[in-house]
């Protein structure tokens, strides 16, 4: 690591001077973006960000307000900025990509009040050839220890009214469709009224983050956070008038406050990603790269993994997860589910089983195994689940013996139903028996409205809680996945036993949403927007796409290839296979289409975003690690289009197979979802293939590199 120290003369003198002289200015490596930082003549802290000398941020303030304290937003000097330059790589124990770059240039500048009291706020920009983070620090001051804030005041100040992707600022759940919208019209609560969500409160009209945003020019911006450690999550605020967002943290009702925080103390970064080209969004390591390193050691105990499970079946009726078989999703469904039957039965598992080891995949995930589930949506949800004490017809010897001798990973489940204390209390025991049955990686969720009353899921209370978990499931050796989770804001560099998580409207809702599922451009978007913060666990691969001898009014709204296609699109080191097996079949043979599924990698050396546009459609190529064998998924949205990709990135001088699986010449999502085409061919660096979707379809290319004859 290289780090050099440089001090500007004119800052020092500045502060014995106590005059401005001039702005304090920083770019990037590339010297492309630039950010600049200054007080105003009312000692108000404020900056600004350019691409090409191009204003992308305007002019932006930032400060706090405290429950007890006057604020920290005025009053201030400069009286100290360092430069720090950064060039280092690190390599990802799992991932999208094995080494990453992480190369800035850092300002700190610290900022004293000119009042008695002296107080000081540290601000710190890194600026990389991708975008820029900024936090700030709350050294020790005086006799204060603690301060409760109640508003941090950060703006992005807009060029303009941009085009923008996004979500609601909702505090319990991100699992909302996107909207497409100018910034002008961003209408979060508009959203409030969502029949499928157990939990959900829209405060106000902001959004949540990773937002993303297109300038007429045609200049991607896309704001979120890193390293959110114990602290709110971050939603913005949108301020018309002004053309902004401004934060709005996750507040509590209990501390009548939105964070308290200990000093010295850091926030999260607030980072703004820019880009020129869409696909830049997606293969930026700026969020990881805010993050510190691996703080937990080695994480073999993980191995990144394609994985079946009992699941798919409760979510469209078949089964269910109670063993009284009283209860289904009713909240999100009509429907009493009495005629159904448990879905975790030995004998299920173990046809599971079966068919994963038959079938190259490495994992097998239960749901509904463990006792608890016939109040699992009820009003006390407290302590009704002991993850340790498995239903009648579920052998868990007999399941775990059986899976080990057909080599099959069991993934454990852990639904908490938002009883946060419970879990913690039964944490440790309950890995305890994780691992004295050799089990490594745990599913966990957080359905309803957490307990106590008055938290929110994105607010500091449970940013602690989904810290903890890691943290102790660490110290077990166990990976955890979270579902209805706090964001992904880079930490899995610092915690990789954080492999994936949902916090988006996964498959699931394709099953059962009375507003019929996620559209064909959901994922077109999601990887734009949800995937720039991290890994995600969204279940794909469903060949069955109406289902329905199930549930006649809803489908998958994609067509079969488009499915494939998700494989490498979603950025995840576990990935399932969530169909029934018998869904996997035709003809009696396993269904020709699955070939992909099994070959797929799930580790990847590399990751190339080959095309794109923000809600429209993307292509995705990535080279798994220790085969160099490449795999490509592209998928549009409810239009029809044809691609062109050229693979000049393939090793020069190697020959490849290719496998192509894409849509039938009459697919469409809606009408003929499931008609595909597999065709084979060879492929050296620098040809071309052209490929058309159907719409609301996609594709999926196994490049895999022949032996080379010596
Ligand atoms: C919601 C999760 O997203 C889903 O995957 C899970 O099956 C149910 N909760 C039950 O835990
Ligand atoms: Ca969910």
């Amino acid at each position: 690591m290289k780090l050099y120290y440089l001090y500007f003369a004119c800052l020092l003198l500045m502060a014995s001077c106590n005059k401005k002289e001039e702005v304090l200015k920083i770019k990037s490596p590339d010297n492309n973006i630039e950010v600049s930082f200054d007080v105003n003549e009312k000692g108000e802290p404020y900056y600004t960000v350019s691409l090409k000398n191009k204003t992308v941020i305007d002019s932006s303030g930032m400060g706090f307000e405290f429950k007890t304290q006057n604020p920290l937003q005025s009053n201030f000097q400069i009286s100290k900025a360092d430069i720090t330059k950064v060039d280092e790589t690190w390599q990802m124990p799992w991932g999208e990509q094995l080494v990453v770059r992480n190369n800035y240039n850092e300002l700190k500048v610290v900022l004293e009040e000119q009042s008695e009291a002296k107080r000081q706020l540290v601000v710190n920009f890194r600026v990389y050839n991708d975008g820029i983070g900024f936090r700030y620090e709350f050294p020790e001051q005086g006799s204060v220890k603690e301060l409760v804030i109640t508003d941090e005041n950060t703006e992005f100040n807009l060029t303009g009214d941009h085009t923008a992707w996004w979500i609601p600022g909702d505090w319990d759940i991100y699992e909302h469709l996107y909207t497409k919208s100018k910034f002008s019209e961003i209408d979060a609560l508009s959203k409030r009224d969502h029949p499928n969500l157990s939990a959900t409160y829209i405060p106000e009209n902001a959004v949540n983050t990773p937002v993303t945003l297109k300038t007429d020019d045609g200049l991607y911006v896309s704001f979120h956070e890193a390293d959110l450690t114990d602290y709110s999550g971050m939603t913005l605020k949108v301020d018309k008038e002004n053309t902004a967002f401004v934060s709005e943290l996750v507040g509590s009702k209990n501390l009548e406050a939105k964070a308290k925080i200990t000093l010295p103390f850091k926030t999260p970064w607030r980072t703004i990603q820019i880009a020129e080209r869409a696909g830049d969004l997606i293969e930026s390591n700026l969020i990881v790269n805010l993050n510190d390193p691996n703080a937990i050691g080695d994480v073999s105990y993980f191995t990144p993994m394609k994985y079946v499970g009992i699941w798919w079946e409760m979510h469209i009726g078949k089964s269910t997860w109670d063993y009284e078989a009283s209860q289904d999703m009713t909240t999100y469904v009509e429907g009493n589910a009495s005629s159904k039957s448990h879905g975790a039965t030995t004998e299920n598992a173990k046809q599971l089983i079966d068919f994963a080891s038959e079938n190259n995949i490495k994992g097998m995930l239960v749901e509904g195994w463990n006792t608890g589930w016939s109040q699992w949506l009820s009003g006390n949800r407290e302590g009704i689940f002991d993850f340790m004490t498995p239903y009648p017809d579920y052998n868990f010897d007999e399941v775990m013996k059986y899976a080990k001798e057909k080599g099959v990973e069991i993934i454990m489940h852990h639904e908490t139903s938002s009883a946060p204390r419970t879990y913690e209390k039964q944490m440790e025991v309950a890995y305890n028996f994780m691992k004295k049955h050799g089990i490594n990686s745990v599913k966990t969720g957080y359905v309803g409205t957490i307990f106590p009353k008055g938290e929110y899921h994105h607010g500091q209370w449970m940013v602690n809680h989904y810290h903890k978990v890691l943290e102790e499931a660490a110290k077990k050796k166990i990976a955890v996945n979270a579902h209805e989770p706090i964001k992904g804001t880079g930490k899995r560099r610092t915690y990789p036993n954080a492999i994936a998580r949902e916090g988006l409207r996964g498959q699931e809702f394709n099953a059962w949403a009375s507003d019929g599922g996620n559209p064909p451009s959901h994922l077109p978007t999601v990887a734009f927007t949800r995937m720039l913060s991290g890994p995600i666990d969204f279940t794909p691969g469903v060949f069955n796409i109406k289902f329905d001898e199930y549930r006649k009014s809803n489908q998958v709204n994609t067509t079969l290839a488009h499915q494939l296609a998700l494989y490498v699109v979603i950025n995840s080191p576990i990935q399932m296979a969530c169909d029934l097996p018998e869904h996997y079949m035709k003809d009696g043979k396993i269904h020709p289409m699955f070939q992909f599924i099994s070959d797929v990698g799930v580790n990847w050396e590399k990751t190339k975003v080959l095309n794109g546009e923000v809600g429209d459609f993307v292509t995705i190529a990535r080279k798994e690690r220790e085969t160099g064998n490449w795999f490509v998924g592209g998928i549009t949205n409810e239009e029809a289009r044809t691609v062109t990709l050229t693979f000049d990135f393939l090793e020069e001088g190697a020959t490849y197979k290719t496998i192509v699986y894409k849509d039938g010449s009459e697919a469409h999502w809606k009408d003929n979802p499931q008609e595909y085409e597999i065709s084979e061919g060879d492929l050296i660096k620098g040809k071309t293939l052209v490929i058309p979707m159907a719409a609301g379809g996609g594709f999926a290319i196994s490049v895999i590199k022949k032996e080379i004859q010596g």
